[in-house]
């Protein structure tokens, strides 16, 4: 209700202007202008609830030059205009000589001097027309006699879309409703960029160069409720603003924002280096953010090259080439290990992605997974796959991946061909066969060894969870041979400390960026189940004042985690040892203290998760160069959570003797 009484106040406020301009004795504003009438500077056009107002405007202070638009009426500060439309975004015209005429014919033309500078267009050959500027913020020109719209502003976008707006293609007429920022500030000129939607087989929305030849970035396919490649476009407080809207049929396809029915408020989507939806908030007096892409490195137009993945980590940004694909100096990004086969029948599932650029792609419909997957197999240049929710359904790849990014929330499952055996079904059961009665007995026996090395072969992190509710991340996967060459060979120079668990050693990648690499003892009691456990719960927390992992690497028996170099170790080397103890003055002390409560808080209370570390000792804080706190070694740390939180008590000692 206070909310509500907030919105009114401009229009209490307007009310009374109204009312001062009739003592003043000057007409009341309109919002309607009919055939053969004008308008010249000082007129202007207001909506019928005062939302909006066109006349003529001038960028830059008294310089004489205007143009003609449509701004917030009444949005303090008053001065500055927020602009929403601009009639002659290329030219500017001098105030002083300019008038806006509406022809009888259903023309509307901005004349300077008598020569015209812009107009609607062809003259619609009507009698009787009339313009009106609605609440919405669109200025429209109607027949009288019909109600037919002859042009509305909304079909002719600037920078800001506004609630109602379209951007898409009329196959009708073959035009875009799309935008395009201003120059700049002072120039409402078409910039360099275009943000529309590309009718691609499976259309996505892109902002790209005005020459067509540089994208971006690009949202992904609609997924039925929202751009699958925007998630956060899903959220809640997203949605509690707005309601987006997106249809696909043989006359239009198009895209629109709307407002959600109880939100009182002013909404817009400003295209400007990004594209951000912003409401106005009648408390503060200002626009503020409800959402805006690029949203960091990996939102940009294919960040890492083609064919790789990116990561925005808490810190860093990092790139991994897909199954199937190595670093290659001669493109950017990564190239395919062995050239594709039509008998590859083998897929790797890359999970939670925003999906490869669609511009290549094909659409097949609303179909399963396994129809999706047969669709590729039949198709000896498809490469990848996925099924997405909403119009687009099983989409196909052919060519380059190009600009996929992980999620932590949110994305699809992509799945990217491999090689795979193309034996029949009759050579394998032939081979099933004679494998059965030569090694029948033999191979009972070593089932045990063989399945142990093929779990210790995986060549990537990803991981089979063994906690439920909780999201597959995908870790970069570092190979044995880079580690070996960062560490020296595991060098004792390079040993950074030992525990039961096994060996901490320093490294240098190529990159120069230091490393700890945390190498479990094959012998340790610190097992498989322990790595996992820390593998996983480690990837999904991300704190300032938690350890961060960098990837891992798992080859053969070695067991490897990759985490970020801590310049000054851990902290029992500052207080068992009297003279470094003495490094440690109490600011120090107290922002170590401080830091850990912190990192403490973030697991108990703040993270997804709620952590218990279960070995919080001095040697599981490290500290970094500035000597910020970070707690490390989550190798016994449990998940506690609301429902099985009391079966998951735990009943014997654990952590350190
Ligand atoms: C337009 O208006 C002017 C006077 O305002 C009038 O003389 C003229 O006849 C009108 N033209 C048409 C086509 O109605
Ligand atoms: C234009 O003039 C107003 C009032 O004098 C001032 O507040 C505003 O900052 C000026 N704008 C520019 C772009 O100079
Ligand atoms: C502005 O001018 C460019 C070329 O100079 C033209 O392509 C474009 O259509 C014009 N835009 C408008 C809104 O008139
Ligand atoms: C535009 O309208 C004004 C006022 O009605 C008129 O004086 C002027 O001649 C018109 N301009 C043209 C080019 O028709
Ligand atoms: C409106 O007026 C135009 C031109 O005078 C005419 O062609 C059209 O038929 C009229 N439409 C209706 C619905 O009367
Ligand atoms: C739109 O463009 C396509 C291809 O360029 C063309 O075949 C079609 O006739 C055009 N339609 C209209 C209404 O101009
Ligand atoms: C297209 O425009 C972009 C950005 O303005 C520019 O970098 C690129 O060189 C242009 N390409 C061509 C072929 O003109
Ligand atoms: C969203 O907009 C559509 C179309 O205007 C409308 O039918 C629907 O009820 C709206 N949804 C909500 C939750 O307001
Ligand atoms: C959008 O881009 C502008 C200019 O590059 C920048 O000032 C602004 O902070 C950006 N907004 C967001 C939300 O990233
Ligand atoms: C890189 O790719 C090119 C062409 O695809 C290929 O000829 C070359 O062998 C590749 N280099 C490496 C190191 O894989
Ligand atoms: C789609 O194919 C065209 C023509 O082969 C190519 O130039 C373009 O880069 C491809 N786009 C993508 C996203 O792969
Ligand atoms: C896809 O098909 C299933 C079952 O045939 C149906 O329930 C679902 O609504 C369809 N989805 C779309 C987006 O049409």
């Amino acid at each position: 209700m206070a909310r509500m009484q907030l919105f009114l106040l401009p229009f209490l406020e307007i009310v009374l202007l109204a009312e001062a301009s009739f003592l003043l004795g000057q007409s009341s504003p309109r919002d309607i202008m009919m055939g053969n009438s004008s308008l010249i500077d000082g007129q202007t056009l207001i909506s019928a609830g005062s939302v909006f107002q066109l006349g003529f405007f001038s960028p830059v202070n008294d310089s004489g030059t205007s143009y003609i638009g449509i701004w917030y009426y009444n949005l303090p500060p008053r001065e500055s205009k927020v602009v929403v439309w601009v009639a002659n975004r290329n030219r500017s015209v001098d105030t002083s000589m300019a008038s806006l005429n509406l022809t009888s014919d259903g023309n509307l033309i901005l004349f300077e001097e008598g020569t015209k500078v812009w107009s609607t267009g062809r003259p619609a050959e009507l009698n009787s027309v009339r313009l009106q500027l609605l609440d919405s913020g669109n200025l429209v020109l109607t027949a009288s006699n019909s109600s037919r719209t002859l042009w509305q502003s909304f079909d002719h976008g600037c920078d800001t879309l506004l609630p109602g707006m379209k951007t898409g293609f009329d196959f009708r007429t073959n035009t875009s409703w799309q935008f395009m920022p201003w120059t700049s500030a002072t120039d409402p000129s078409p910039g360099k960029y275009v943000a529309k939607i590309e009718t691609y087989n499976v259309p996505e929305f892109y902002t790209v160069s005005v020459n067509g030849s540089l994208k971006l970035f690009r949202t992904g396919p609609w997924n039925g409720q929202w751009f699958s490649g925007l998630p956060q476009m899903g959220s809640n407080i997203v949605l509690t603003h707005l309601n987006f809207t997106y249809v696909s049929n043989q006359n239009e396809i198009y895209y629109m924002t709307e407002y959600q029915t109880r939100s009182p408020e002013l909404i817009r989507v400003l295209v400007f280096t990004n594209v951000s939806y912003q409401s106005w908030s009648f408390v503060e007096g200002e626009w503020r953010i409800i959402f805006s892409f690029p949203s960091d490195d990996c939102d940009y137009y294919n960040h890492c090259g083609r064919n790789s993945v990116c990561t925005k980590g808490y810190y860093s940004t990092s790139c991994r080439c897909l199954e199937g694909f190595v670093e290659n100096k001669s493109v950017v990004g990564c190239a395919r290990k062995e050239p594709l086969l039509c008998s590859w029948n083998q897929f790797s599932k890359e999970p939670s992605v925003k999906v490869p650029d669609t511009e290549n792609a094909t659409s097949g419909g609303n179909i399963s997974l396994d129809s999706c997957k047969k669709l590729c197999l039949d198709d000896c240049s498809c490469v990848a796959f996925a099924v997405i929710n909403g119009p687009y359904g099983c989409i196909t790849w052919r060519g380059e991946l190009l600009d996929l990014r992980s999620f932590t929330d949110g994305g699809d499952d992509l799945y990217i061909r491999l090689p795979g055996s193309s034996t029949s079904n009759l050579k394998k059961l032939v081979w099933a066969i004679v494998i059965s009665v030569l090694l029948g007995f033999l191979l009972l026996c070593s089932v045990g060894v063989l399945a142990r090395r093929r779990r210790n072969r995986a060549s990537t992190c990803r991981l089979q969870l063994q906690f439920p509710n909780v999201q597959k991340d995908v870790l970069p996967s570092y190979d044995l041979r880079t580690i070996k060459a960062a560490t020296n060979d595991f060098s004792d120079e390079n040993k950074l400390g030992e525990g039961g668990f096994g060996v901490v050693y320093k490294g240098q990648l190529e990159d120069e960026q230091n490393i700890a690499v945390k190498k479990l003892s094959r012998y340790s009691s610190h097992g498989p189940d322990e790595f996992q456990n820390e593998l996983s719960l480690i990837a999904k927390l991300q704190h300032r004042n938690l350890v961060r992992l960098l990837g891992c690497c798992i080859e053969g028996y070695e067991r490897l985690l990759i985490l970020e170099y801590m310049e000054n170790k851990s902290l029992d080397a500052f207080i068992y040892d009297k003279a470094k103890s003495s490094l440690l003055n109490w600011q120090r002390r107290f922002n170590i203290i401080i830091g850990i409560a912190r990192g403490l808080l973030y697991l108990h209370q703040d993270s997804r998760l709620r952590v218990i570390h279960r070995d919080l000792k001095p040697s599981n804080i490290l500290l970094d160069k500035d000597m910020n706190p970070k707690i490390s070694d989550f190798g016994i740390a449990r998940i506690f959570e609301g429902d099985n939180a009391l079966e998951d008590a735990t009943t014997r000692p654990v952590g350190t003797m």
